[in-house]
Order: C-alpha cells, then sequence, then structure tokens
C-alpha cells in the first residue's frame, strides 16, 4: 500500500516538475526565439503600436525593403535605404492586405516603379515618393489605390520618366486624388491630360521650367472652379501669347501664389511679376500693329531711298555739266589768283610801290 501510494506520489511530483519544465522551455523559446510572430517590429524598424507608426531608418548598406510590416502598421515612414527598384505589391507578401494609411518613402534613391508596385494597400490615403531618381513609372504604377487622397513627387522625376508621368497618373483609380505635388521636375507643361477626372483640389507646380500655359488647358482650368495651382518659380515667357494665362490670373483667383509669378523672358521684362504687366504687354494686336508700322517705316524710306536714286539717274547729264560747270569756275578762279600772285612777286612793280 506504502509502496504503491510512494509510487503513485513520486509520479504526480514528476508529473508536476515535468510541466514546469516545459512551461520553462516554453518561455525561453519564446524569449529567444528568432521566430517572429505577426505583431513583431521588423528588423532595423521602430514600432509604436499604439501610433500604428513603423519608421525604418538607414541601417549600414541596407537595400532592401523591410519584410513583412505589421498588420496594425497605418503609417510607415522609410528614409535613407537605396531601393532602386519598387516591385509588385513592394510592401506586402502573397496579396494580404494592409490597413496602411501614410506610406512614406522619400529619400530612398528610387529608379523604377513597377506596375502594381502598391498592391494590397487599399486603404492607402497620403503617399510621398518625393526626393527620389524616379527613371521609369509604369502606367499602372498607382493601380489598386482608390482612397489615395494626397500624391507627393517633388523633386523626384528624372526627365526620362516624364513622359511616363501623365500614363501613370491618368489611372482611373486616382479619381479621389485631391493634392499632387509635383515641385521640382523640371516640368514644361501641366503633365495630366484631363483635369475633370481626379477631385483635386490642390495641383503644386512650382519650381518647374513652365514658361506659359496654352489657351486649351486654360479653358479646362476655368472649369475646375475649387481647384488650386501654385506656379511660382517657373520661368515665365511674358510676351504677347502668355495672354491668355494673364487674364487667368487675374479672374479665376485660381493660383494662390499669383503675386509671385516672375517673367523671366524676354531680357526687357525679366524679374518682372506676371501680374505687373499692362494688358498692352499681352495683347497681340498691339505687338503685332507695332511690328506692321516698323515695317512700314522701312518701306516709306526705302522708297525715299529709291526716288533720290532715281532723281540722280534721270538727271545724270545734267549733274555732269554741272559738276564740270563748277570745275570750270574753280580752275578759273585758280588762274586769277595765280596771275594775281605772279603780279605780287614783280620787283619792279615792287619799287614802285616803295
Ligand atoms: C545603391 O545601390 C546600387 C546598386 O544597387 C549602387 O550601384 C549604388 O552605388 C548605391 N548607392 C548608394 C548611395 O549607396
Ligand atoms: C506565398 O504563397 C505561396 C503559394 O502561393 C507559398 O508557397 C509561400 O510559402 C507563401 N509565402 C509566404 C511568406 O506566405
Ligand atoms: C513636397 O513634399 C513634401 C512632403 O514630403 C511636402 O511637405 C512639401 O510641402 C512639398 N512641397 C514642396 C514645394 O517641397
Ligand atoms: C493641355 O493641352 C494639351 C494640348 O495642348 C493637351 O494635350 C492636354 O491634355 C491639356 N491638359 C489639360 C490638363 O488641359
Ligand atoms: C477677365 O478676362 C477677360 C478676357 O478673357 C477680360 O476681358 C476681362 O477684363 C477680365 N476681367 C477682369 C476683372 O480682369
Amino acid at each position: 500500500m506504502r509502496i504503491l501510494y510512494n509510487i503513485y506520489h513520486s509520479k504526480g511530483i514528476f508529473l508536476v516538475w515535468h510541466q514546469w519544465c516545459l512551461y520553462y522551455a516554453a518561455g525561453v523559446c519564446l524569449l529567444l526565439s528568432p521566430v517572429r510572430s505577426d505583431d513583431a517590429c521588423p528588423s532595423s524598424c521602430i514600432c509604436a503600436r499604439d501610433a500604428g507608426t513603423v519608421t525604418c531608418l538607414p541601417d549600414g548598406e541596407e537595400t532592401e525593403l523591410p519584410g513583412d510590416m505589421p498588420e496594425w502598421t497605418s503609417t510607415l515612414i522609410l528614409k535613407g535605404r537605396n531601393i532602386s527598384t519598387l516591385p509588385r505589391g513592394a510592401l506586402t507578401i502573397n496579396g494580404t492586405k494592409l490597413v496602411m494609411m501614410t506610406l512614406s518613402l522619400s529619400y530612398n534613391g528610387i529608379q523604377v516603379i513597377e506596375p502594381y508596385a502598391f498592391l494590397g494597400l487599399p486603404r492607402l490615403h497620403l503617399l510621398d515618393l518625393s526626393h527620389n531618381q524616379l527613371e521609369f513609372i509604369s502606367a499602372r504604377a498607382f493601380h489598386g489605390l482608390p482612397e489615395l487622397r494626397s500624391l507627393y513627387l517633388n523633386y523626384s522625376i528624372l526627365p526620362p520618366a516624364i513622359a511616363h508621368l501623365s500614363g501613370a497618373l491618368s489611372a482611373e483609380n486616382l479619381r479621389n486624388l485631391h493634392r499632387l505635388e509635383l515641385a521640382g521636375n523640371g516640368l514644361k507643361s501641366i503633365p495630366l491630360e484631363r483635369l475633370d477626372m481626379y477631385s483635386l483640389h490642390a495641383l503644386v507646380l512650382t519650381d518647374n521650367s513652365i514658361e506659359n500655359i496654352e489657351r486649351e488647358n486654360i479653358t479646362n482650368l476655368y472649369q475646375e472652379r475649387r481647384l488650386r495651382v501654385y506656379l511660382s518659380l517657373n520661368p515665365f515667357r511674358c510676351n504677347c501669347e502668355l495672354e491668355a494665362f494673364y487674364y487667368w490670373l487675374k479672374n479665376s483667383s485660381q493660383c494662390p501664389d499669383a503675386g509671385r509669378l516672375l517673367c523671366s523672358q524676354p531680357e526687357g521684362k525679366s524679374g518682372i511679376p506676371v501680374e505687373k504687366l499692362r494688358s498692352e504687354d499681352v495683347d497681340c494686336m498691339s505687338e503685332n500693329l507695332e511690328a506692321v508700322s516698323y515695317v512700314f517705316l522701312g518701306i516709306v524710306l526705302a522708297l525715299i531711298g529709291v526716288v533720290f536714286l532715281m532723281v540722280l539717274y534721270l538727271n545724270r547729264r545734267g549733274i555732269k555739266r554741272w559738276l564740270n560747270n563748277i570745275r570750270e569756275a574753280c580752275r578759273d578762279q585758280m588762274e586769277v589768283y595765280h596771275y594775281r600772285y605772279e603780279q605780287d612777286s614783280d620787283p619792279r612793280l615792287a619799287n614802285v610801290a616803295v
């Protein structure tokens, strides 16, 4: 009996001990485990779960996007990595969907954005791709972003990518876009084919290479009454072709920085605020009239010249005679002088005088 009890008891102790051992091992395993659970912060990133923010700053020679993001990520800031290409679904794995709303990928040396790069981010509101070196943007780069409201592409687009830009931005599903910033990209025109397909409220085109906005585009701008277009730091060419743009600036109040737009051409008007131009300066009629009047003056002068030459030509005999007369008159005069001189120097006459 006793022996039996002892056996039972020790077995019990053994069982309890065994359980503890398992718990302990599991705990150690959890603490040391390299296997991450869904909530883990990607290596080399800082996570603030309460705010939903993941921040990944430069980490040596890191050229990769961090692995899968925690599902709760609502803001991801990734900076200073050398990511040359954003591939399809760059931030998600196997088509998982993230609730992420803000994605900042500025200063990452991104050169290529492949089709569907932002797949799996259906709730994204703000995408910042400023200060990269984009050479190629796929026409389907921004597909799958139906909620996108703000897109920042400041100082990011190299000349080869400018041609792709309007294609990429014409994606049907960017129709909720409210704010588009394209400062500092060497653009020469508005890189949008149509304005009525977005809900744009702000279009920032400062510090580009825009010399003028064509009449046709101005007509479209008038139609988008809620839209504000920022245009300072562009090299406007202040000749009469600026007329439609000039009146749009004055009439529409759609350009909040209108007072800071300056002419850079022609020479004589460089530095003058576009708004301070007089209406004659942008009036092709008066410019043409001026040109016409110069041409007219030229013609009149030429005619006078021709008439003068004709007169000379028709009178060539008379003129020859006249010239001969003059020459003869001169010669007579000279002879008279000569004669007098000879008389003056005659010694006999000199004696008489004394
Ligand atoms: C970025 O990576 C590319 C190769 O992927 C390399 O040629 C380039 O020098 C790197 N740039 C920087 C600033 O590290
Ligand atoms: C992604 O899906 C493929 C099959 O579709 C599977 O083999 C792979 O393990 C998945 N990867 C991850 C990280 O879930
Ligand atoms: C460019 O983008 C940044 C966001 O990174 C924004 O804060 C800034 O106002 C933008 N505009 C200009 C002109 O830089
Ligand atoms: C601006 O005008 C050009 C043609 O001159 C046209 O192709 C383009 O779609 C227009 N863009 C807007 C936004 O009106
Ligand atoms: C508005 O623009 C038109 C030309 O399109 C011009 O005749 C008119 O004077 C402008 N109105 C104002 C208030 O500047």
